[in-house]
C-alpha cells in the first residue's frame, strides 16, 4: 500500500488531499520528519526545534483594575507600528471550582462574571520575542457587565443593549481592522428558551442570581481593537457561533461564515449588503444535498412567512428557521478559514457522537467560480480524524501563507486516553504539510498537558511566532486541592497564551520542510 506521499505523487497532486479519506492510506512515514509522539504527560511539549514561551497566564494583573481572564481561547492580532501589536484574547468560560468554588452565591457569580469576555493586551517584539507591554494604554477587558448595543433596526428581547459579552469561543477579523468575537454555549450560563417557552436549564445558574434574557447572547459580537468599543451583530444571526471568517466577493462584498457548534446543527454564509460593514445584509445556511445556500432573508421563503412574525425573530431563533428551510445537519462545525492558495473554504467538523462519528474531519467548500458571494458550491472531505490520520476532533485551525493547515484537536478532557481516543495521546496541534517531499502528511507538532486543549492559534505578521492558547488545563479536577493539572506552575492549573517558535516553524512556514 503506497504512503500519502506516494500517493500523492502518483496522481501529480503537490498539495491538497482530495476526497482521499485517510484511512485509504497505510501509515505515513513520520520517522522521516520531526515528529512528536502521542503522550498523556502533564506537560506543554513540542517537537524538536521548537520550543515554547508563556506570554500570559489567568490572573495576570493586564492594568490597575483588570486581570486576564479565564480559559482563553481565539486570539486575533492587530498590528501598530515599530514591532508592536494588540492582541485580542477571548475568555471562554469559568471553571468555578477554581474561582471562589461551586457554591451559587452572589459573590461567586460576581467573581465569575470578571473572568469572561475577553482581553486587548499591547505586546511588542524584543530581540524577537514578543512580550506583554504592562502600562499600555490598550489593556482592558470585556466581561459579562460590560454594556455592548445591538446593532439592529429593532429591539432584541425589549432592549437596545445587553449586558456582558459571554462563551467567547473562536472569532475572526473584518478587513477594516476589527475582531469579532464568538458568544458559543451561552446556555451554560444563562440557560435558555424557545418561541413556546420551553426551558433549558444553565449548568452554572448565573440566571438564578440575574435574570438575563438569553436572546441577548449568542451573537457574533465585534470589537475595535484600539478602543474596545463592542457591538453584538444581529444580521449573522442566533446560534451557538463557533467562529465568524470573513473573506469578499467578486463585486466586493463582505461574506462571513460562522459554523454553530452543535451536533446536527448548520454552516451558514452571511453576505453584506456594504462593502465595509457586518450590520446589514443576507443571511444563507448551507444545503450540502443541492451544493446552495439558502436565503434566510423572510422575504424570500414563504415558510418563514408562515412560521416567524418578522426578520428579527428569525435572528433570535435562527437554528429553527434554518431547519424550517432543509439546511444540512452537520457534525458540530467549529472553525473556518480560507485556503491561501485556492481560496476554498475549510470547515473543522469536530465530530458527532449521536452518529458514531468520534473522530470528526475537515470539509473543504469550493464556491462556485472561486467567487464568495456564489449561492452554488460543491464540497468534499479533506481529511478525516481517526488512527491513520494521527489526530481526532479538529477544532482550531490558521493557514500560513504557503498553505500548509495548522490545527488543534478538542477530544472531550474525559475522553482522553480512553477507547475510542487512546491513540492520540493529549490534545495537540499539527500541521498539514502542503507541498515539498513531506507534502499531504500530518505532523504532531506540540502535546498540551492534562485536560487541556490548545486553542485560537494566531500567527505574528512575520510568521515567526504562533500565538497559541493554552485552555482548561486540569478540567476534570473535582477537587482545587488535588487537580488533575498542575500546569505550568506545579500549582493550581491555569490557562495560558504562550508564544511557539523555532527552527522547525520558520522551515515549515516557508515551505522547505
Ligand atoms: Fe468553544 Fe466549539 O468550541
Ligand atoms: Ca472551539
Ligand atoms: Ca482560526
Ligand atoms: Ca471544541
Amino acid at each position: 500500500m503506497m504512503n500519502r506521499r506516494e500517493f500523492l505523487q502518483f496522481l501529480g497532486i503537490s498539495g491538497v488531499l482530495a476526497k482521499i479519506p485517510a484511512e485509504a492510506f497505510a501509515k505515513t512515514a513520520i520517522n522521516s520528519l520531526p515528529h512528536l509522539a502521542a503522550n498523556l504527560e502533564d506537560k506543554l511539549l513540542t517537537v524538536d526545534g521548537l520550543q515554547y514561551k508563556i506570554l500570559m497566564r489567568w490572573g495576570d494583573q493586564i492594568n490597575l483594575t483588570q486581570k486576564f481572564g479565564f480559559n482563553n481561547d481565539f486570539i486575533a492580532f492587530h498590528p501598530l507600528q515599530n514591532d508592536r501589536g494588540i492582541l485580542w484574547v477571548n475568555h471562554e468560560y469559568v471553571h468555578p471550582l477554581f474561582i471562589n468554588g461551586n457554591d451559587r452565591t452572589k459573590a461567586n457569580v460576581d467573581a465569575e462574571m470578571l473572568e469572561v469576555g475577553g482581553s486587548l493586551i499591547e505586546v511588542k517584539k524584543i530581540k524577537d520575542e514578543w512580550v506583554f507591554i504592562k502600562d499600555s494604554q490598550y489593556n482592558r477587558r470585556l466581561d459579562a457587565n460590560t454594556k455592548i448595543p445591538f446593532a439592529w433596526h429593532t429591539p432584541i428581547a425589549g432592549s437596545t443593549v445587553s449586558i456582558g459579552t459571554v462563551s467567547n469561543c473562536a472569532g475572526g477579523k473584518t478587513p477594516w481592522g476589527t475582531i469579532l468575537t464568538c458568544e458559543e454555549n451561552y446556555d451554560m450560563v444563562w440557560g435558555d428558551h424557545d418561541r413556546k417557552g420551553n426551558k433549558t436549564p444553565s449548568g452554572q445558574s448565573w440566571n438564578m442570581i440575574y435574570p438575563r434574557p438569553p436572546e441577548h447572547y449568542g451573537w457574533v459580537v465585534e470589537v475595535e481593537p484600539l478602543t474596545g468599543n463592542a457591538k453584538k451583530l444581529i444580521s449573522m444571526g442566533r446560534c451557538a457561533h463557533e467562529c465568524a471568517a470573513v473573506t469578499k466577493g467578486k463585486d466586493g462584498k463582505v461574506v462571513a461564515y460562522t459554523g454553530d457548534d452543535a451536533n446536527d446543527e448548520h454552516l451558514y454564509k452571511f453576505i453584506s449588503d456594504s462593502k465595509s460593514s457586518l450590520e446589514m445584509g443576507k443571511l444563507y445556511v448551507a444545503d450540502l444535498k443541492k451544493g446552495e445556500w439558502i436565503s434566510l432573508d423572510r422575504k424570500d421563503q414563504t415558510i418563514l412567512q408562515k412560521n416567524f412574525k418578522d426578520q428579527t425573530e428569525i435572528q433570535i431563533y435562527t437554528r429553527e428557521a434554518a431547519k424550517l428551510v432543509g439546511a444540512t445537519p452537520l457534525a458540530r462545525p467549529e472553525d473556518i478559514e480560507f485556503d491561501p492558495l485556492t481560496g476554498h473554504v475549510f470547515v473543522a467538523l469536530t465530530n458527532n457522537k449521536n452518529k458514531n462519528d468520534y473522530h470528526g474531519s475537515i470539509l473543504k467548500i469550493m464556491e462556485n467560480d472561486n467567487d464568495p458571494s456564489s449561492l452554488k458550491f460543491s464540497y468534499e472531505t479533506f481529511l478525516t480524524g481517526g488512527e491513520n490520520s494521527i489526530f481526532s476532533c479538529p477544532d482550531n485551525m490558521v493557514f500560513d501563507t504557503k498553505g500548509n493547515l495548522w490545527f488543534t484537536t478538542d477530544m472531550a478532557a474525559s475522553s482522553i486516553g480512553k477507547a475510542p481516543y487512546e491513540h492520540f495521546g493529549n490534545n495537540g496541534l499539527y500541521v498539514f504539510i502542503r507541498s515539498g517531499s513531506h507534502a499531504g502528511e500530518v505532523i504532531r507538532v506540540a502535546s498540551a498537558p492534562v485536560d487541556a486543549e490548545f486553542t485560537g492559534p494566531c500567527f505574528s505578521p512575520d510568521y515567526k511566532t504562533l500565538f497559541l492558547s493554552v485552555q482548561h488545563p486540569g478540567e476534570s479536577s473535582l477537587t482545587k486541592d488535588n487537580p488533575t493539572s498542575s500546569w505550568p506552575d506545579g500549582k493550581i492549573p491555569k490557562s495560558c497564551v504562550v508564544s511557539i517558535t523555532g527552527p522547525v516553524l520558520n522551515k515549515i512556514v516557508q515551505g522547505k520542510l
